[in-house]
């Protein structure tokens, strides 16, 4: 196997992102724009982005923060509650702005209060997904209280899943920052109209992270980190060339004490350094050459838009990460604080 030291790639998107809203925003858009020409940006503001017309506003923000030596496109979704309507839906592709709806469980994770109870409300509007081809993007676990936290992934599956891709068997489907095994399986054998999108935090930590030498506040996301044999399954899918799993940071800024806190809120940062890190968990299986239609080529087919044309170049250089980044007159610990990372990514 030759070593390779530089890996020029097709400049990627990122299917799954958190950019917040007014100095947050600020803070982080400018990570991700570096490196990525598109985002799938998440509806879980306070209040949610439910509408389309929420969404072309929220886009307005967004482009409004961003630096002007950067381009940068926001792929917006809507927030699915249990009272969205067919006509918001149709609203929504006409605008040609959004790009999927997200669903999250009622009480799931962070702001999703107002998620939807049961998916059965929202026959009317998943009808209208299918038959137009939005994709739904779901947030895949149950809250059930008696389902342990590390079962909800697979539970949803056997709750859920199985039933919504039967009953919309054209609906195309995202099922987001897979965690397990299972999650994985049951993509590899559902039909090409499902999905997945997976983190590198995923792809490079277990369940041990958070815990090992005294608990990481920072390690805590939700879906939580799994046992080894799911990293495994999880790097496998993402490097093995298949087109229905892409990339999606997951990449969820929360402020320093809001983490370090009696009760810490979920997400980590990752956008500081997201190539770099997807780069780090390819190489450690020698698959490099896989990054490229992981990160900027099969989102964007699943998703109906063009491929980039833009290139970036990713080079095997360790370099520290900062112990902390600013963050809305606070502070965020990214990914790997004062550690190193392997690659360095250079646009072109
Ligand atoms: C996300 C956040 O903070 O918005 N947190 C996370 O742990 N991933 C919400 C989410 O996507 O679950
Ligand atoms: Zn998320």
């Amino acid at each position: 196997m030759t070593t390779i030291n530089i890996l020029t790639i097709t400049q990627p998107d990122d299917w799954h992102l958190h950019l917040r809203d007014g100095e947050a925003l600020k803070a982080v858009l400018p990570d991700s724009a570096r490196q990525f020409a598109r985002a799938i940006v998440m509806p879980n503001l306070r209040p949610p982005v439910s509408s389309t017309a929420l969404a072309v506003a929220y886009r307005q923000r967004i482009l409004a923060a961003l630096p002007s030596d950067l381009n940068f496109e926001p792929l917006m979704t809507l927030y699915l509650t249990d009272n969205t309507r067919a006509e918001e839906i149709r609203t929504a592709v006409a605008s040609g702005i959004v790009h999927g709806v997200k669903f999250y469980p009622a009480g799931a994770t962070t702001n999703s209060d107002s998620g939807v109870t049961d998916l059965a409300r929202c026959k009317l509007a998943l009808a209208e997904m299918e038959r137009l081809g939005l994709p739904l993007l779901l947030h895949a676990e149950v809250t059930d209280k008696h389902v342990d936290v590390f079962d909800r992934e697979r539970v949803f599956i056997e709750r859920h899943m199985v039933t919504l891709i039967k009953d919309y068997p054209a609906l195309k489907v995202v099922f987001e920052h897979i965690t397990t095994k299972d999650a994985a399986d049951f993509v590899l054998q559902s039909p090409s109209n499902v999905a997945a999108t997976i983190t590198a935090h995923h792809l490079l930590m277990n369940r041990n992270d958070m815990f090992v030498g005294g608990i990481k506040p920072h390690h805590y996301c939700l879906p939580i980190l799994k046992r080894e044999e799911h990293r495994q399954a999880l790097l496998r899918v993402a490097t093995s060339g298949n087109a229905k799993f892409f990339l999606g940071t997951d990449s969820a800024p929360h402020a320093k004490h809001t983490k370090e806190a009696a009760c810490g809120c979920a997400g980590m940062y990752t956008a500081h350094a997201a190539m770099e890190l997807y780069a780090e968990a390819f190489d450690s299986v020698g698959e490099l050459d896989k990054l490229e239609g992981f990160a900027s080529f099969y989102g964007a087919d699943f998703y109906g838009l063009p491929r980039n044309t833009g290139r970036i170049q990713l080079h095997r250089q360790n370099w520290t990460v900062s112990a902390s980044l600013p963050f809305a007159g606070d502070s965020i610990i990214p990914l790997r604080a004062g550690q190193t990372i392997a690659w360095k990514m250079q646009s072109l």
